[in-house]
């Protein structure tokens, strides 16, 4: 060791909780995969086909040109009025603006979430599998997280109530996480009945929610049923972003927050950034004003819809004779396989990049015990004939993996 990598390594004393930082799974799988030749059905990422350049360009030169210094000075942490009214308008309940928060993107909206909400060993539910960037938000916060058994149908509602209550050791659960449309990783997406139980209950046993609604945006045949939000808006904390309907690279979400909540998330927002990129924010209401996402996110249905329907005819095709299974999910980018018995999709991924093709195994997405058995494919950023050779090839490592008993 030099004598400059031993200052660096003893004058450093990492906080606690950097120790519960780590590096996305996800992320270091993609590295993998993202070899030339490899058909990836990996990432979260949206279709690049989807974003809408032409009108952004036409945006971009207007906000110069009729508000430049005033897009490009610090702004209001709260974010960009007009917008704030945009979304407020949109959502299918009674929103006031001055409770929405622009945020930098949902995923900051997590993080914000967690500062606010949870203290060192306070126990937070999540359903079974959950989103990893939301663990990846929370855990830093040092919560024990709880899963809560969930089916095809969204959580359990029974299995929720008796871990939400508060035990000998802890005070009872802060909040549920929950994506009741197509959800990230599965694609699954909560019942009309599950959703009006989960309601009911949580408010009978006081547990907030907190909703996160990346997806509910891209139904294919029909919009799912209304957010838990909108049942209770008190009771929850709502979630959405831009990123799948306009693009990720503008990173802008919103949180809606009860009174109870909303400054104290406002002050940790003005800790974390001060504000969200106040030129994106115009840009983006820009764009919206006319309506543009009544046009635009239909086309991002159709595409996302015949992506879907190519890769479950290729799975028919290809898995036909093995004990494989998967969902048919309504709406969203992912669809979750299952893997015969005896198989876990760890061991399959360097098979299957081997034979040119890479998926993400689920075993990240579970905070409590995994099912190893599973792994999520995203359909939206393959072309359908990329498909139909990608789940060739996974069929095929499938086969080559179970001949070897
Ligand atoms: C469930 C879920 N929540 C939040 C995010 C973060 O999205 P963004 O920060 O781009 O709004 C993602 C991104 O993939 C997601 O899948």
């Amino acid at each position: 060791m030099k004598l400059n990598d031993l200052q660096t390594t003893t004058r450093w004393t990492l906080a606690g909780r950097a120790g519960k930082m780590n590096p996305s799974v996800i992320r270091e799988i993609l590295k993998v995969t993202e070899r030339p030749g490899i058909i990836s059905f990996a990432g979260g990422l949206p279709s690049p086909k989807t974003f809408p350049v032409s009108e952004f360009r036409f945006a971009c030169e207007k906000v110069l040109r009729d508000d430049g210094p005033a897009a490009l000075q610090y702004a209001a942490s709260e974010g960009y009025g007009p917008l704030r009214e945009m979304v407020a308008a949109m959502l299918p309940w009674n929103v006031d603006p001055a409770r929405v928060l622009i945020t930098t993107g949902s995923q900051q909206g997590l993080d914000l979430v967690a500062k606010v909400l949870i203290d060192t060993g306070s126990r937070i539910l999540v359903e079974t599998p959950t989103y990893l960037g939301a663990l990846q938000a929370f855990t830093p916060m040092e919560p024990k997280v709880v899963s809560v058994a969930s089916d095809a149908e969204g959580v359990d509602v029974d299995d929720l109530a008796a871990k939400a209550a508060a035990t000998a050791t802890s005070g009872a659960a802060r909040f549920l996480y929950v994506l009741p449309n197509f959800q990230n990783p599965t694609g699954r997406t909560m019942t009309e009945a599950r959703r009006a139980a989960l309601s009911r209950r949580a408010a009978e046993i006081g547990l907030p929610l907190v909703e996160d609604n990346p997806y509910g945006d891209l139904w294919f045949d029909a919009p799912p049923p209304a957010p838990l939000t909108a049942r209770d808006p008190e009771g929850c904390i709502y979630l959405g972003s831009f990123s799948k309907v306009l693009a990720p690279g503008l990173r802008l979400g919103f949180i809606v927050a009860p009174k109870a909540v909303h400054p104290k998330l406002l002050q940790a927002k003005q800790a974390a950034d001060l504000h969200s990129p106040g030129f994106n924010q115009r840009m983006v209401a820009e764009v919206m004003k006319d309506g543009f996402l009544d046009r635009h996110v239909p086309t991002i249905r159709a595409l996302y819809k015949s992506q879907r329907d190519a890769m479950l005819v290729a799975l028919k095709r290809e898995m036909q004779g093995l004990d494989v299974q998967w969902n048919t999910p309504d709406g969203g980018m992912f669809l979750w396989v299952r893997l015969p018995q005896g198989m876990t999709a760890i061991e399959l991924l360097p098979k299957a990049v081997e034979k040119g093709v890479a998926f993400v195994p689920g075993a990240p997405f579970y905070a409590g015990e995994a099912d190893p058995r599973c792994l999520r494919l995203s359909f939206v950023t393959a072309t359908v004939e990329q498909i139909d050779t990608g789940i060739g090839a996974l069929a095929a490592a499938i086969r080559a993996m179970g001949s070897q008993g």
